[in-house]
């Protein structure tokens, strides 16, 4: 089993990214415990060329996309049966998700077009704002749409809606312990629930 991580940042290696590694650390961390293997892999959108969807419906033929640009090699890992859980963490941009996010996102539609392949994988969110309450919440609930609208199966943090941070906090979004938190336990329920999922 696999779970995927998506930071939809356009800033490598910055906060949306850190938040998202504790989140997979521990859905990695708390599988082990069960006894369960999942490995986690962490993809950042940030210096990649992911357009948005041109709607050329070319995608209604098969899994397949017309643009020729760095999404393609995405469609193969993400079509992996093994894949059992997609966790897409961005930052708020203007209060909602970051048009990397968005555009990542619209371009999944393939997935549904043939056949609801992510229909029954486990879907979280993460959302990384630069004010403590910047719309994290509302960008949450725009990932969880596009989730629902793959029929996937969403998952949060085991209390509220996911992973929630703040990047500016006063001792660095590294120092954001509540933040962390939220993302650990997010990969914590994203094992918890593949495990549940795996025994039947
Ligand atoms: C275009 C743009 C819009 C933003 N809008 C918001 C916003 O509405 N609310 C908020 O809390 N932070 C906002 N921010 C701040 C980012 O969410 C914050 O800096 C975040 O930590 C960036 O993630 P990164 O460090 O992974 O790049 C915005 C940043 C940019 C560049």
């Amino acid at each position: 089993m696999k779970i995927i991580g998506i930071a939809a940042s356009a800033r490598k290696n910055k906060s949306t990214r850190f938040v998202l590694e504790q989140c997979l650390k521990e859905a990695r961390r708390t599988a082990e415990g069960a006894g369960l293997s999942i490995t986690v892999e962490l993809v950042e959108l940030a210096g990649l060329n992911v357009n948005g969807c041109l709607a050329c419906d070319a995608c209604k033929k098969g899994v397949l996309c017309s643009q020729q640009d760095d999404y393609q090699p995405l469609i193969a890992k993400l079509a992996d049966p093994d894949v059992v859980g997609i966790i897409l963490a961005t930052p708020v941009y203007m209060g909602s998700m970051s048009s990397q996010a968005k555009a990542f996102l619209d371009r999944t539609v393939i997935f549904r077009r043939n056949g609801f392949m992510f229909r029954n994988k486990l879907g979280g969110a993460i959302a990384v704002g630069g004010s403590r309450n910047g719309g994290q919440e509302l960008t949450i609930q725009a990932v969880h749409a596009a989730m629902m609208i793959h029929d996937m199966i969403i998952v949060g943090d085991g209390d509220h809606f996911g992973g929630i941070a703040w990047g500016n906090h006063p001792d660095g979004y590294q120092g954001d312990m509540v933040g962390i938190a939220t993302a650990r336990n997010l990969g914590c329920r994203m094992a918890e629930v593949a495990r549940m999922m795996r025994a039947g």
